[in-house]
């Protein structure tokens, strides 16, 4: 099998907060042991509440922020223990998109200056070349080329997203992270974007780590999906798989949350209740026990591994074997 763009291997981001002369502090396990692999040309699903560590996993992989142990490869060649000046070129062949990219773009510079710095900062092009390709970028996310002059006050919040991935765009990166790219948008514009990913990564090929909340989503742009929960893994599977055949308790609460044209067609669904508990001191065992409906006493001893229950299925429950979680 070919060698995945990207591969994450017992992945850990701990903040210690609250420390002072007196108090060590206390350990926040954002991230707490994660591996997977991100293939060429694939869209990896990145899914959990908010709080479960998604944004900093996404951004750990980038090195925007540090990891505390464990591996990250990007072809080939280990991200964890790059020294700062070999950051710059790693960058160029990862990007991230935000959530915000208002808050992300800076307001006075023009469009066109906020791209040409991104090819400039890279080395890409001369000067002249920079205004030809700030020009394709902007066609590329279907704007206009003229916009080039305006500042970013002047767009909506859709063009502005478009000005964003134009950004990341601007280096020709292999992969991709984009956290909660359309969270922020109507959702008459949340399709539009969506569209624009799906056409940019059969035009070029990109890998892309797509964090969301929204599992409809998820499912149309996704070729594999995460479930992520207080930093840990509790399922991966083919999109497809995972929607037709989810084995956690977790993940089908998830899909219960979402709405669906017929909710009598359903069984009892499962509602998650009460808060994510603080991953600062997350249950012991199964770091989900503490809202599953099916937890025993078995739960609070062992943390589950991420068994493999099908091609390309994992998941890490101890009772994945006897639960019928399908419709
Ligand atoms: N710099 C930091 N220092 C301390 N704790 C942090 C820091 N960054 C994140 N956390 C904590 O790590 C946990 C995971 O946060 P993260 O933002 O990664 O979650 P998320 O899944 O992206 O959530 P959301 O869906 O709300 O964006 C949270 O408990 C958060 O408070
Ligand atoms: S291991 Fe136990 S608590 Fe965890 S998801 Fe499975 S049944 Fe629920
Ligand atoms: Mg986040």
């Amino acid at each position: 099998m070919a060698e995945p763009l990207v591969s994450i291997a017992d992945l850990k981001v701990h903040f210690t907060v609250g420390r002072t002369m007196f108090s060590p502090g206390t350990v926040v396990r954002a991230v707490d042991g994660v591996s997977f692999d991100v293939g060429r040309g694939e869209v990896l699903g990145l899914v959990g509440e908010s709080g479960s560590g998604k944004t900093t996993l996404g951004r750990s992989i980038l090195r925007l922020v540090e990891p505390t142990s464990g591996s990250v490869r990007f072809e080939g060649e280990e991200v964890t223990t790059l020294p700062p000046s070999r950051l710059k070129r790693l960058r160029s062949r990862m990007q991230i998109i935000f959530q915000d990219p208002y808050a992300s773009l800076n307001p006075r510079m023009s469009v066109g200056q906020t791209l040409s710095e991104a090819l400039e900062l890279h080395a890409i092009g001369t000067r002249a070349d920079r205004a030809e390709r700030v020009g394709d970028l902007l066609e590329q996310v279907g704007l206009p080329r003229a916009v080039a002059q305006r500042f970013p006050h002047e767009f909506s919040g859709g063009q502005r997203q478009r000005i964003g991935i134009a950004r990341a765009l601007a280096v020709n990166p292999g992969f991709i992270v984009a956290d909660e790219p359309v969270s922020a948008l109507d959702v008459s514009i949340q399709a539009q974007i969506i569209n624009l990913l799906q056409d940019l990564r059969q035009e070029l090929g990109l890998s892309i780590l797509f964090i969301g909340h929204d599992l409809s989503v998820i499912e149309f742009l996704c070729d594999r999906v995460v479930v992520l929960y207080l930093g840990r893994i509790m399922e991966t599977a083919t999109a497809a798989d995972l929607y037709a055949n989810p084995r956690h308790p977790y993940t089908r609460a998830l899909l219960d949350a979402a709405p669906v044209p017929d909710p009598r067609k359903r069984r009892e669904r499962i509602t998650l209740k009460g808060d994510l508990p603080s991953p600062s001191a997350p249950p012991s065992g199964c770091v989900f026990r503490t809202r599953c409906p099916f937890a025993i006493a078995a739960c609070a001893e062992t943390v589950p591994p991420l068994e493999t229950v099908g091609a390309r299925h994992q998941v890490a429950c101890i009772r994945a074997g006897e639960l019928d979680l399908t419709e």
